[in-house]
């Protein structure tokens, strides 16, 4: 029985820099791989959640009633009934402040927020661990964003995410370039299913995958920029080579996706702690060291093809507010 009337809840969008990429289960989205991200503070997703007057969900995203996103809320919110036993129907609100659908990750922030907010309208009591969990089943990327900070995919048979280190152990930045901002034709479980039937590095990715976590949370602990920017790349393209070797191939990236690329390499080649990574999608996301993204920022804006900047900062913890009976 849900203990309030209305719950307004506000989660944020992560980058990972080690991916998932591979369901072992695609019905719950059990990760064939782990994963670890930044929580991104600047872009977030808000829902407000209450319960329905009917017998049907009410659903708005951005303004949007109808469409895929809004089936893909319908089916999840079908699924929690399902989960915990209760029957009523909801009515969720939700604005993304940056773009949908087109690789920034808005099906992590939207599942997570929603999650939550379901947790705490139905009064559910769940723990952090499996309210990551429950965000998963909407999608994998949104375990994560169920808190803040460097954010690790435990591995086991129901995976769930914990914070791996806090957002203040190593402030960095982000600067993401914006390429295209059409919805991506080929969304990102399709492009999973497809690359691990057919691109023959499926497997290598599979199997160099854990050596690359353990990188990556060595750089962590260390504040080691050189070796973090090293395994991010390497896994962002091992990534993107079993997404374009896929048969049919899949390419996400425009030709101001790969002149991003160059120009981050060149920043670094002179001396800017900056990497780049890249989801499934053609944006690029610049991560440095906190004091050079104004720099950056500008640096980026002038290459061709970039339509526009975002930047943010590392964090991403949720909140939740309650509006009383
Ligand atoms: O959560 P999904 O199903 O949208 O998959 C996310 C996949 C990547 O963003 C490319 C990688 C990741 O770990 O977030």
């Amino acid at each position: 029985m849900s203990g309030h009337n209305k719950v307004l809840v506000t989660a944020c969008s992560n980058l990972a820099l080690v991916k998932y990429w591979g369901k072992a289960e695609s019905m719950t989205n059990q990760p064939a791989t782990g994963s670890l991200s930044i929580g991104l503070d600047g872009l977030s997703t808000t829902t407000e959640l209450s319960l329905a007057a009917g017998s049907e969900d009410e659903i708005s995203l951005n303004t949007i009633q109808s469409g895929k996103s809004i089936d893909r809320v319908r089916t999840y919110l079908d699924l929690c009934r399902r989960l915990y036993g209760f029957e009523q129907h909801f009515r969720a609100i939700t604005h993304n402040d940056f773009p949908t659908g087109s690789g920034l990750a808005s099906s992590a922030s939207g599942m997570a927020a929603l999650a939550l907010a379901i947790n705490q309208l139905m009064a559910l009591e769940l723990s952090a661990k499996q309210l990551s969990q429950l965000a998963r089943r909407g999608s994998g990327s949104a375990a994560r964003s169920v808190f803040g900070g460097f954010v690790e995919v435990v591995m086991v048979a129901d995976a769930f995410a914990r914070q791996f280190a806090s957002a203040e152990h190593w402030p960095l930045s982000v600067v993401i370039a914006i390429t295209d901002l059409a919805e991506k034709a080929v969304g990102s479980g399709e492009a999973m299913l497809r690359s691990a039937t057919t691109s023959p590095y499926y497997q290598g990715w599979l199997d160099s995958h854990p050596d690359d976590l353990t990188l990556l949370k060595q750089a962590i602990s260390n504040r080691d920029f050189e070796l973090l920017a090293e395994v991010s790349e390497s896994n962002c393209l091992k990534m993107h080579a079993t997404i374009i070797t896929s048969r049919p191939p899949i390419l996400y990236w425009t030709p101001a996706t790969l002149a991003l690329i160059h120009k981050i390499r060149q920043l670094r080649a002179a001396g800017c702690p900056v990497f780049f990574t890249i989801d499934a999608g053609p944006q690029v996301q610049a991560v440095c060291l906190k004091g050079s993204e104004q720099r950056l920022e500008q640096e980026l804006q002038q290459v061709p093809g970039v339509i526009r900047t975002l930047r943010s900062e590392l964090g991403g913890s949720p909140h939740i507010q309650v509006c009383p009976p």
